[in-house]
């Protein structure tokens, strides 16, 4: 890599700081300090910002209901948000607040400089207020019927039912979420961007404002643009009414910026920060137009529109250089679904660091991430696999088999000479077409490379057969050469793991005794070289691990997604043929007792007609077990057993109600025999 060093200032999206950090939010996070620590490793200046989302309508409702400030909310959540990146080996150069001083600073001037050039148009909106809150309501707190369709309770921008979207004024029966009571349509002005006048901007930019020349954003998202253009590019809203929790807008009194206006900003603000600290790096000159330095922000699929359109839009307004890469990943599904906390696949970070080491995921993230904004599924099966087999049965390995000899027979030294340079050779060639692949994003590709060698440096061990040689005087030199072979190409897998699993790269080192795996570094191997002892590198998955995260996440009690907006679950529809696959039963319960350590399971052991099963079921609060048995219930027969913290759940009964002591089993008519099918 002969390339000249250049200087990159890498983003992931801000989390908003009303919810914790969930396993979704960390695709993303990993994503980008996997990218950020391979390009630093070429040597590149990085500075790798982020920052909380701090403003916004659901921020300042979170507080007052948890009978806070907005400033407390947000700081103490943003302590939670630190610790958790810091515990995954999130390397950000700076993590920052969008509520503050360099953002506010940043977002006047931008604004200022948008309006004085015109771009700023005024209009009167009409739009739902709730009289006994005394606020305007987003079109997320207005609930009514679909005038569409005539479902009840929904949302005031779109039916999840039938999927028309509306605006509130269209519901009928329309109620405010948060008082209960009707909201009146009030007017009052608003602020917006003329996005049109940046169409032509943003399509040279789209046709070759990225790196050398190229599209700045991938080609899913450029036809999703196409699409945006065709319809017309809308004046875009920036403000809100009081009350509201962000900044004011200079000289408008009782108005504030939309969150979505100084939440890129806070881009901005947090490498503000940043530049105050170190000295390579300069604010003024990195946000010329003719800026040498690289910008590449991180972003989920769902939030493509507000960096490709607003954003680009915004800076080139302001007299900013625009992005050099904007680069949009799916999202996270878990075990096949959307994650919720009802199947306890709604796995907060925190939840996962206190049972399962933070590598694993980022390894497992690499091996499912691509360059494209295809979604990726988590799927605890596959992941210990993963895990077990390429890290700890083939990486690891290499290093425990070879290091035992050098360290018991040769005093930890390896040999003078390389006795393969042809297979080490061959395995280092691989380093361009594997930095290629980071470069671009494919790690999953990049991982199958790695892996690819790792299993070739096992089968010449297989072959050389090192724990025989031993035995065998005249051949003890030929077991040190195999092991010097062995070791270094496991120094070769380190350096190319290095950005994915930087912890265990530390470890790695030391044993190694062979500093920090720079990339080129691979060219001249160890030897005649002192190695430590062995220790253990990465332990193994342990399921019993997964069970309990799985089972801590399910009894959290909270019942909303906090990183969403309240109703963001979507009705997914399955047609007849999935419903089809569903075997439900009629059962009898045989018995019923309490799990101990669990207080809201019970172990119900059910006839299901031509068998007997047992099936946890958290039901605990409202049946005492007495009333259980001898009910009818009705079962999913054919559900994949699921290990839990207490023992293997083989089915489930089904019951209605929002839990605890308000659930109720599904009835069945007297006289029905067990067994029978439901249809
Ligand atoms: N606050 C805004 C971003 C402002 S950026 C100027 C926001 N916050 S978020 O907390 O909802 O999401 C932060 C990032 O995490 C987004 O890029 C989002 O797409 C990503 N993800 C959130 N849930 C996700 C999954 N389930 N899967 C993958 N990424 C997910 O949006
Ligand atoms: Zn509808």
């Amino acid at each position: 890599m002969s390339e000249p060093p250049r200087t990159l200032l890498v983003t992931s999206a801000l989390p908003y700081a009303n919810g914790p950090i969930h396993l979704g939010h960390m695709v993303e996070y990993i994503q980008t300090d996997i990218w950020v620590r391979f390009q630093r490793g070429l040597g590149h200046r990085c500075a790798y910002v982020c920052a909380d989302d701090g403003h916004g309508t659901p921020i300042m409702l979170k507080a007052e209901q948890e009978g806070m400030t907005p400033e407390d909310l947000i700081e103490t959540i943003g302590e939670e948000h630190r610790a958790d990146f810091r515990d995954f080996a999130i390397s950000f150069d700076n993590y920052h607040t969008t509520h503050s001083p360099e953002n506010r600073a940043c977002s006047e001037l931008i604004y200022l400089r948008l309006k004085e050039a015109g771009h700023i148009a005024r209009k009167d909106v009409a739009q739902a207020y709730d009289p006994v809150k005394g606020m305007f309501l987003p079109d997320r707190y207005v609930k009514g019927t679909c005038p569409s369709c005539g479902a009840a309770d929904q949302y005031g921008d779109n039916c999840e039912v039938c999927g028309a979207t509306y605006s509130p004024a269209d519901l009928a029966d329309a109620v405010s979420v948060l008082s209960g009571e009707k909201p009146e349509l009030r007017s009052s002005e608003h602020y917006f961007v003329r996005l049109a006048d940046f169409e032509e901007t943003l399509r040279q930019w789209l046709a070759g404002g990225g790196r050398e020349g190229c599209p700045p954003v991938q080609p899913e998202i450029a036809n999703k643009l196409d699409e945006w253009f065709d319809a017309g590019l809308q004046d875009w809203d920036i403000s809100r009414d009081a009350p509201y929790f962000g900044f004011e807008i200079p000289d408008v009194p009782g108005k504030y910026f939309y969150v979505w206006l100084d939440a890129p900003i806070g881009y901005m603000g947090s490498f503000r920060h940043l530049c105050a600290r170190r000295g390579d790096l300069d604010f003024e000159s990195s946000w010329r137009p003719d800026s040498e330095v690289e910008l590449y922000h991180f972003v989920g699929k769902d939030i493509a529109y507000f960096h490709t359109l607003f954003w680009p839009a915004m800076l080139h307004g302001a007299g900013f250089r625009m992005p050099t890469g904007v680069f949009v990943h799916g999202f996270l599904t878990v075990n096949g679904q959307k994650m919720s906390k009802r199947t306890g696949t709604f796995v907060k970070a925190r939840t996962y660091l206190d049972n399962l080491d933070p590598e694993y995921l980022r390894y497992y993230f690499a091996c499912k991430l691509s360059h494209g904004i295809d979604d990726l599924d988590l799927n605890f099966d596959d992941f210990s696999r993963r895990v077990n087999s390429d890290l700890v049965g083939k990486v690891v390995n290499i290093a425990s088999r070879c290091s035992s000899f050098i360290n018991r027979h040769f005093e930890g030294r390896l040999s003078a000479r390389l006795s393969e340079p042809g297979l080490y050779r061959e395995a280092v060639g691989a380093s361009t077409r594997i930095a290629a692949l980071y470069d671009s994003r494919e790690f999953g590709k990049a991982m199958r490379e790695v892996m690819a060698t790792a299993d070739r440096a096992n089968q010449y061990i297989d072959e050389r057969k090192p724990w025989v040689l031993v035995k065998d005087d005249s051949k003890r030199e030929e077991v040190r050469d195999v092991c010097t072979v062995g070791l270094n190409l496991f120094r070769v897998l380190m350096t190319w793991l290095k950005p994915v699993l930087p912890r265990t790269a530390e470890r790695a080192a030391s044993f190694l005794r062979c500093g920090d795996f720079a990339w080129d570094d691979v060219a001249s191997p160890l030897l005649d070289h002192e190695i430590a002892r062995f220790e253990p590198l990465l332990t193994r998955v342990e399921q019993g691990k997964i069970d309990a995260m799985v089972s801590e996440s399910m009894d959290s009690e909270e019942k909303d997604d906090p990183g969403a907006e309240p109703g963001a679950e979507t009705l997914d529809r399955i047609d007849i043929s999935d419903f089809a696959k569903v075997d439900l039963r009629v059962a009898r319960v045989l018995d019923a007792r309490l799990v101990e350590g669990a207080d809201k399971l019970l172990e119900i052991r059910v006839d299901i007609g031509d068998e007997e099963r047992t099936v946890f079921a958290g039901i605990r609060a409202a049946y005492p077990t007495e009333t259980l048995v001898g009910r009818h219930v009705v079962v999913v027969a054919n559900l994949a057993p699921r290990a839990m913290r207490f023992g293997v759940s083989d089915g489930m009964i089904l019951a209605a109600g929002p839990g605890g002591t308000d659930i109720w089993l599904l009835g069945v008519d007297e006289g029905v025999a067990t067994g029978m099918r439901v249809k």
